[in-house]
């Protein structure tokens, strides 16, 4: 027989019980709210990070969220811990977008082509920088090659970080983030060639990729990419006066429509500090959406696209996935455990700490 939700929600509440101070419940703000609702802490992908490598007193990290979140928390957290992803399944279209193998066939050809030696202000010719959301292997990659990583929060502090030291970036998975962030920053579009592998797409010149000063990845989230301005301008015509905010993983031409543009925390906070009512169309991920239109009564909120867009594979997470792997620890059974092997950890923890130290 089938466990319907309720018997679900009992067994993780006692299974929780039991464990007491031994286990922590992370989740993403992308996850079911049957998820959420068993979560000790919910936040972005920036936050998480922290709360993993905050959390020494607990035995095991149960992280509600997708792969590469398990995989950092496994990073950064305490050698003892155990992280458990509830399902193995729930990974990320766009950190598999980048692998390890063309990236660094990529930067040979990037080495080659800008060479190695500092400039006059002992800045190397390229940095290599990964979003958040890519696997331990490219973030040890980063690590080994003076790179750092950035979530959707600090990616411009991480890119100015990066212009410190370098006269360019090679920014991967995400070329949305990488584009937006470095148009803002004042970037002209020419000089950010788009590559993948070996080669870059655009068919661009000598002179454009000397010219460069961000290289993006080709990479892209199948969530986000599915907002459009027509979306934003329907919302403008039928809600006059609403405040459209989106994540940065959206297209540049969606983000330079919307009002304001912001990781998963910056969304929520806008919501959270609004004093008036107001209405706001939301261009992410509808569990996000729906719960904060759930928690917050007082405004209209609702997501920009009118065809409800889950993360499928962070709704890869059931309930009663959580369920099994806290009732298997009750047990004394650690299942679903993500292991990051040392020699990758520790340059990819190198890679974590400097984005942890970038101050804004
Ligand atoms: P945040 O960094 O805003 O949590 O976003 C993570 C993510 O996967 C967005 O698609
Ligand atoms: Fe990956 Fe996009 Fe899902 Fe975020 S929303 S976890 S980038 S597929």
């Amino acid at each position: 027989k089938t466990a319907t939700n309720d018997e679900l929600h009992e067994r993780i509440r006692v299974a929780k019980e039991t464990l007491g101070e031994r286990v922590v419940i992370l989740g993403h703000f992308y996850q079911r709210e049957e998820v959420v609702r068993h979560a000790d802490y919910l936040g972005d992908s920036y936050q998480l990070a922290v709360q993993a490598k905050n959390r020494p007193e607990a035995e095991a990290i149960i992280f509600c969220g997708v792969h590469f979140m398990a995989e950092t928390a496994d990073i950064l957290s305490s050698a003892n811990q155990a992280v458990i992803l509830p399902n193995l399944a729930a990974g990320c279209s766009m950190a598999d977008m980048a692998d390890i193998d063309s990236v660094t066939q990529c930067w040979e050809e990037l080495t080659a082509l800008y060479g190695t030696e500092p400039d006059a202000d002992g800045r190397v010719p390229i940095i290599p920088v990964t979003y958040m959301n890519s696997s331990a292997a490219l973030k040890g990659f980063c690590g080994e090659n003076g790179g750092i990583v950035c979530t959707s929060s600090n990616a411009e502090t991480v890119l100015k970080w990066a212009f410190e030291r370098g006269q360019r970036v090679l920014f991967f998975p995400d070329q949305h983030l990488g584009r937006n962030t470095a148009k803002a920053m004042g970037v002209p579009l020419e000089a950010m060639p788009l590559w993948h592998g070996r080669k870059p797409l655009g068919g661009n010149t000598a002179v454009e990729l000397a010219e460069a000063r961000v290289i993006l990845w080709n990479g892209f989230c199948s969530v986000h990419k599915r907002f459009n301005v027509g979306q934003i301008e329907q919302a403008r015509r039928d809600h006059p006066g609403v405040r459209v905010i989106v994540h940065p993983e959206c297209p540049m031409p969606v983000v330079d429509a919307a009002d304001e543009y912001g990781s998963t925390e910056y969304i929520r906070k806008a919501v959270a500090e609004a004093t008036e009512p107001t209405t706001f169309a939301i261009g992410t991920e509808i569990n996000m959406v729906q719960r904060l239109a759930a928690q917050y009564p007082q405004h209209t909120i609702f997501c920009l696209d009118p065809v409800v867009c889950p993360c499928s594979t962070m709704y890869r997470i059931h309930p009663g996935y959580l369920a099994w792997v806290l009732e298997r620890l009750v047990a004394g059974e650690v299942v679903n455990q993500i292991v990051v092997p040392e020699d990758v950890a520790l340059p990819a923890r190198v890679a974590l700490e400097r984005m942890l130290a970038a101050k804004p």
